[in-house]
């Protein structure tokens, strides 16, 4: 079974200048024969590229440097990865991750039990070599290849790379993904989505009161706020609000920003004397530094607590749902919330660990899954597992349909409520709610004609869902599977 970790601090640097990518390995993780066979068969290809460069071939030249890399993949990144497929865990190399996220001049990093493949960029005064000493010298108690292989890449390649170990750090899959973007530890970066579509939805403008019901890092505020709206930005993460409050402090009194969970939107915007608004967007889901923060416990990638709460003084912690739950509920939760289908099976490993010792790390029970699960394509095993306790740690579904109920309440007549989801489970529920209250009649195989609908109070201002554009697809992936809905109450 492979074992891959991946991290990609790709939204805070995107590379632009000097890029290398090192791929470092463990002393005894490929046999003498195997390093003797690459360092000769590349020592050849060496010789030939200086040839080439002599005589100004460029052809041959790029077919050589092609031919290197193929060496390199063949010889040294496969072994590597088989090896990483013996069943170690990744526990080894975490304490190289800890050390790498820290590090300025690493965009992008992917671990296996015996090795690390790491994208860096040249920041400061330290070269690539001193760099990689320093990285080596961090893990004293892993003995590294004494000549880890460096290639200096392109910035576009050095992009490309850096977005597959995004990719695969969220998974594929455009319904169960974890929704992971792995930004970086930069303060609070998080790439907003749909940002121009979602914002002009609610038709900003002076003397409009509008409220940003997931607040985060204020990238769609900010945009209400531009246009010259008022805004009301909630949050139930203190982070969040820390961050937003920060960046948005120069619109001054048209920025409120109110603690609390959107599922209350209709007490909380009431407590701050506000009976009806303009319109109402919600972002749902993570955002990038809850999962790029180890300590918050979201990410199956680096060692964490095993939190999840997006809400920090929320009562139920993941690890106290991992080591309480029946048995029973654990695989529903996995099931419906992940559609994770060896739910039953990973339950019942849980249940067989947690009776050992408690379940208290995001490494350890992404590790007891993959015990159970074995890698198929690029998604990680633990993918699923971790967006459905997420899901039920914060209770995503519950507060969705609580905002869904109370929205329309909130919002003047001509008012709108966008909402962009990220997947299925909460497209389902909105799309459902927005067809309910949309209908001026419905109808049922009982009834010899249609009735009007008693809940009809709303249009839909776009048929279809408004997707992301090739740009922002290219700018920014995790858009990939973000869709906005939007009404306007009649
Ligand atoms: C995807 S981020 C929003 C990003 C924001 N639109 C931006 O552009 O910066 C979602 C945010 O909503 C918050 N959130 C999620 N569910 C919430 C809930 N039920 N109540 C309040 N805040 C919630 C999260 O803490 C997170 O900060």
């Amino acid at each position: 079974m492979s074992k891959v970790a991946t991290q990609s601090h790709a939204a805070a640097n995107s590379p632009g200048g000097t890029c290398y990518k090192v791929l470092m390995w463990e002393d005894g993780a490929l046999s003498p024969a195997q390093l003797e066979a690459w360092q000769t068969a590349r020592r050849d290809l060496l010789a030939r590229m200086r040839d080439a460069g002599i005589k100004g071939a460029r052809g041959t030249l790029a077919k050589l440097g092609e031919a290197l890399r193929e060496l390199s993949a063949e010889s040294i990144a496969r072994p590597l990865d088989t090896c990483a497929a013996a069943g170690l865990s990744l526990t080894r190399v975490g304490a190289l991750a800890a050390k790498l996220q820290r590090e300025d001049a690493v965009l992008a990093y992917r671990l296996t039990p015996c090795s690390a493949t790491v994208l860096a960029e040249l920041v400061g005064e330290e070269g690539i070599d001193t760099l990689v000493s320093r990285w080596a010298a961090s893990t004293p108690e892993l003995q590294w290849c004494a000549t880890p292989l460096v290639e200096a890449i392109s910035p576009a390649e050095a992009a490309e790379w850096q977005e597959s170990c995004r990719a695969e750090a969220a998974g594929c899959g455009a319904d169960t993904e974890a929704d992971e973007d792995f930004s970086g530890t930069a303060p609070f970066h998080h790439v907003t989505v749909l940002r121009t579509e979602a914002v002009e939805a609610l038709q900003p403008a002076e003397g409009r009161v509008l409220v940003d019901a997931t607040l985060g890092g204020g990238g769609h505020s900010e945009l209400m706020l531009e246009h010259g709206a008022t805004v009301w930005g909630i949050d139930q993460d203190p982070a969040a609000r820390k961050a937003a409050r920060k960046r948005l402090a120069a619109y001054g009194d048209r920025m409120h920003i109110v603690a609390g969970n959107f599922r209350n939107a209709a007490e909380l915007l009431r407590g701050e004397g506000l009976e009806t608004v303009d319109g109402i967007l919600a972002d749902i889901g993570i955002s990038s530094p809850q999962v790029d923060q180890a300590e918050r416990g979201f990410s199956f990638l680096a060692e964490g607590p095993l939190d999840m709460r997006m809400n920090p003084g929320a009562p139920r912690s993941a690890a106290d749902i991992v080591n309480t739950a029946a048995e029973s509920e654990l695989a529903d939760i996995l099931w419906q919330y992940g559609e994770e289908r060896a739910s039953r099976a990973i339950a019942r490993r849980i249940v067989q660990e947690r009776a050992k010792a408690p379940i208290t790390t995001t490494t350890q029970l992404a590790d007891i899954i993959a015990s159970v699960l074995p890698r198929k394509g690029k998604q990680h095993p633990a993918t699923r597992s971790f967006q459905a306790l997420r899901i039920a740690v914060n209770d995503e579904l519950g507060a969705l349909d609580a905002l869904l109920e109370s929205g329309l309440g909130l919002l003047k007549s001509g008012g709108r409520f966008a909402i962009i989801t990220f997947h299925s489970l909460e497209d389902r529920a909105v799309k459902r709610y927005f067809d309910r209250v949309t209908r001026p009649e419905i109808d049922r195989p009982e009834w010899p004609a249609p009735r009007p609908n008693p809940e009809y109070a709303a249009r839909l201002v776009t048929r279809k869902p408004i997707v992301a554009g090739e740009a922002e697809l290219a700018a920014n992936p995790r858009a990939r599977s973000a869709k906005l809905r939007v009404i306007e109450k009649l």
